[in-house]
């Protein structure tokens, strides 16, 4: 059996788990029993989270990380396996977004997304995989997007980063199958969180918008609910989201078509 029936002590790391996606993942991965990292750059608001999931304190582990900083991964890597002595499944969800022309973006911005979404992603998932082919065990979940399927204004750089996800995921996902390791990759489309408000515009700075489309997307719980049921019934890719989504059956079936309605489509 591939699926995972159960997260009763199973032990789940959570990058971006201060906030939005990540933090309604905790919220119900810690009511189906699992023992949690929480993962992100600011501490205090793990610490919240924390709080809010009222565990026992050794079945919750606060491990402040910075994805850009992909040197560090390893170390902390190692105090993860130190304290549980294994990791059942890893999710890469933490990421930001972009608000930006192309033609405005500087390469820095693209490096700083690429690195954070991307190459901190790999790197975090890299240095799990040992323990995971050892244990002949284990799920690793990535959160892409619907700009993993198809650019959309203001998010060259995003949705490369997305994209680079889908190429590196799924060559490692015909790779570890043998050994019992398990590739979910989730694309959700608009979730109410603050991404869009911590998106970064062509000065670094934060959009510190929300975009209308983003206040009214699917709930982050009601996100977190059909990620846990795509692992429990093994699937390898899902979308979530509304009337967004049929963006990429038509991109898939009659990309033409595509092209001319997604330029038509409310840049925010
Ligand atoms: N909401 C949507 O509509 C939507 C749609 C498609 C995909 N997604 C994806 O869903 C994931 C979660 O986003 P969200 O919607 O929950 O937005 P969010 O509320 O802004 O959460 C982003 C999370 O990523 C963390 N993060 C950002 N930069 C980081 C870094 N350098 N190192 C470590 N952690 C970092 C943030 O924590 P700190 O600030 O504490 O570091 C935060 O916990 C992202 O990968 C996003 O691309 C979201």
């Amino acid at each position: 059996m591939r699926a995972m029936n159960s997260f009763k002590n199973k032990v789940v790391w959570i990058t971006g788990a201060s906030s939005g996606i990540g933090e309604a993942l905790a919220m119900a991965m810690a009511k189906e029993g699992a023992k949690l990292i929480l993962s992100s750059r600011r501490t205090d608001e793990l610490e919240r989270v924390k709080t809010s999931l009222h565990l026992p304190d050794e079945d919750v582990f606060v491990l402040t990380l910075d994805l850009a900083n992909t040197s560090a991964i390893t170390t902390l890597t190692q105090k993860v396996i130190e304290k549980y002595g294994r990791i059942d499944v890893l999710v890469n969800n933490g990421g930001v977004s972009q608000r930006a022309l192309t033609k405005d973006t500087p390469l820095d911005l693209d490096r700083k997304i690429m690195e954070v979404n991307y190459f901190g992603t790999i790197a975090i998932t890299k240095s799990v995989l040992p323990y995971m082919l050892q244990q002949k065990s284990g799920n690793i979940v990535t959160i892409s997007s619907i700009a993993g399927k198809f650019g959309f204004y203001y998010r060259s750089a995003y949705s490369a980063a997305k994209h680079a996800l889908h190429g590196f995921f799924e060559s490692l996902r015909m790779e570890i199958y043998k050994d019992n390791v398990n590739v979910l990759i989730v694309c959700p489309g608009k979730v109410k969180t603050n991404i869009s408000v911590n998106a970064l515009t062509e000065d670094g700075s934060k959009h510190n918008k929300m975009d209308p489309s983003t206040e009214s997307g699917t709930s982050a719980a009601d996100c977190a609910a059909q990620i846990i049921q795509a692992l429990k019934s093994n699937q390898e890719e899902i979308f979530i989201g509304g009337k967004e989504l049929r963006a990429i059956w038509i991109k898939r079936f009659f990309p033409k078509l595509f092209s001319k309605l997604i330029r038509k489509q409310k840049q925010e």
